[in-house]
This record gives C-alpha cells, sequence and structure tokens, in this order.
C-alpha cells in the first residue's frame, strides 16, 4: 500500500454542512448500507467532487472508507494522485497486472488517515467490457467487508452503462443532479435506467443550486427523486 497525501480542497460556504447532511441521511438509511455509489446523468454535475467530499467526511467521523472511482472515462483522481506516485490503479487491477493491495493508496493528510482511494488507472479501449468483469463485483465485495464504508464514483448513466454495471456490486446509490442543467424529463429517465440494475436510489442530491437560494449543495433524500424542486421551475 502506498502513502499520498490528498489536498484538502476548501469547500465552498453551505457545502461542508450539506456534506455532512448527506452523510447523515446515508447513515440513517440502515446498518446494511455500506457500499454507496453515486452516479448522475450527465459529465460534470459533480459526483467527483461530492464523493470524495463524502469519503473525507466518513473518514473524519473515524470510519475507516475506501473511495473507488470507476469513471473510467474521466478521472480526476488520478490527476489529483498523479505527483508521482501513482504506479497502478484499477485498470492495471482488472486487467490482472497487479495485486489488489498495489491499487489501495492510504490518505496520510491529518485529519483523514482513515480515508484509502483506488483511482482508475490509465484509461482503456474498453471500460464497459473491464467494468463486467467478475474481479470488479469480487473487488467490491471484499471492500465491504474490509472497510466500514465504501464508496463509489462512477461514470454518467444517461450517457453510458458503465454505472448501471457497477450497481449490483452496491447496497445503494446517491443520485446527483445538477441544479438548473438537467431537467426533469431526463432525470427521471437516467434514474428509471439506473434502477433497472437493482440497486436502489437512496436519495437525490442536488448539486450547484443557485447562492442567492442560500446554499450551494441540497441533498433531497427519500424516493422523491426531487421532484419538488425541479417541478418549481
Ligand atoms: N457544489 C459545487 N459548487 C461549485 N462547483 C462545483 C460544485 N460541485 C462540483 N463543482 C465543480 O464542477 C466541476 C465538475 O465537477 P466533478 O465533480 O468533476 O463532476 P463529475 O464527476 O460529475 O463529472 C468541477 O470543476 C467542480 O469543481
Ligand atoms: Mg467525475
Amino acid at each position: 500500500m502506498i502513502d499520498i497525501e490528498l489536498e484538502n480542497k476548501k469547500l465552498p460556504f453551505g457545502m461542508t454542512e450539506e456534506v455532512k447532511n448527506l452523510r447523515t441521511s446515508i447513515t440513517f438509511a440502515g446498518d446494511n448500507i455500506k457500499s454507496v455509489l453515486f452516479t448522475s446523468t450527465m459529465t460534470n454535475e459533480g459526483k467527483s467532487t461530492i464523493t470524495i467530499e463524502i469519503a473525507k467526511s466518513f473518514a473524519e467521523l473515524g470510519k475507516k472508507v475506501v473511495l473507488v472511482d470507476t469513471d473510467l472515462r474521466k478521472s480526476i483522481l488520478n490527476m489529483k494522485l498523479i505527483s508521482g506516485k501513482m504506479k497502478f490503479g484499477l485498470t492495471h487491477y482488472l486487467s490482472g497486472q497487479c495485486d489488489k493491495d498495489d491499487i489501495i493508496y492510504h490518505n496520510t493528510a491529518k485529519g483523514f488517515e482513515n480515508l484509502y482511494v483506488i483511482p482508475t488507472g490509465p484509461s482503456t479501449k474498453a471500460p464497459t467490457e473491464l467494468l463486467s468483469t467478475e474481479k470488479l463485483s469480487k473487488l467490491l465485495k471484499d471492500l465491504r467487508n474490509d472497510y466500514d464504508m465504501v464508496i463509489i464514483d462512477t461514470a454518467p448513466i444517461g450517457t453510458v452503462t458503465d454505472a448501471a454495471i457497477v450497481a449490483p456490486s452496491a447496497d445503494g446509490a446517491v443520485f446527483i443532479i445538477e441544479s438548473g442543467k438537467v431537467n426533469y424529463k431526463t432525470a427521471q429517465k437516467a434514474i428509471e435506467k439506473f434502477e433497472m440494475s437493482g440497486c436502489k436510489v437512496l436519495g437525490v442530491a442536488l448539486n450547484k443550486v443557485d447562492k442567492s437560494k442560500g446554499s450551494y449543495g441540497y441533498y433531497k433524500y427519500g424516493k422523491e427523486y426531487g421532484y419538488e424542486y425541479v417541478s418549481e421551475k
């Protein structure tokens, strides 16, 4: 296992509180919810930003957390880790080029020592095929046993099926919607497509909410998919 130090980015005002609310909602979803997948309709809605912050937030509470980046098409963990230390990532492991221990990086940043991350590794020509291997479901199952919490970042469901392939290995999902960007019908369709995987959507996180509405991030919990909010427009 290799030590890394993830930068501790200062969050926009209000977001820290929202991340804590999201953490509470996930905690109250039940004891059996130990691996949570995050997806969205499109790219750039904030999956990676939120997964990193939520993983840090659980780690801060003393939970042993692993953040797994399965967005083989747009990884931000790779870039953050690149500082010369990344040797192997998920794609190496899934294609049989290294051992499990080689892809788990331990965060040594003060206060967040309980956080471990698995970066994607170099992008591959066949991301969907690679994610479909039994090796990934086995890995996620093992991680669920070894860690208190597994946070899974995925590719957007509206464009590719990768998230639905990973979904059966998760206990539940949080669907991220960028406020004002994706319309209700599109998001609803994407959620329905995702739910066909059999993975339960725990709630919707409305991200990048207009400052004038008093908050940067808003988490709408439950099965309502943010109906109320979206239909306001
Ligand atoms: N709540 C937020 N407020 C402001 N900017 C945000 C917020 N969430 C994400 N961003 C920014 O939006 C961009 C896309 O976010 P990212 O997490 O990479 O999206 P995704 O992983 O869904 O593609 C990044 O530049 C990120 O810093
Ligand atoms: Mg991302």
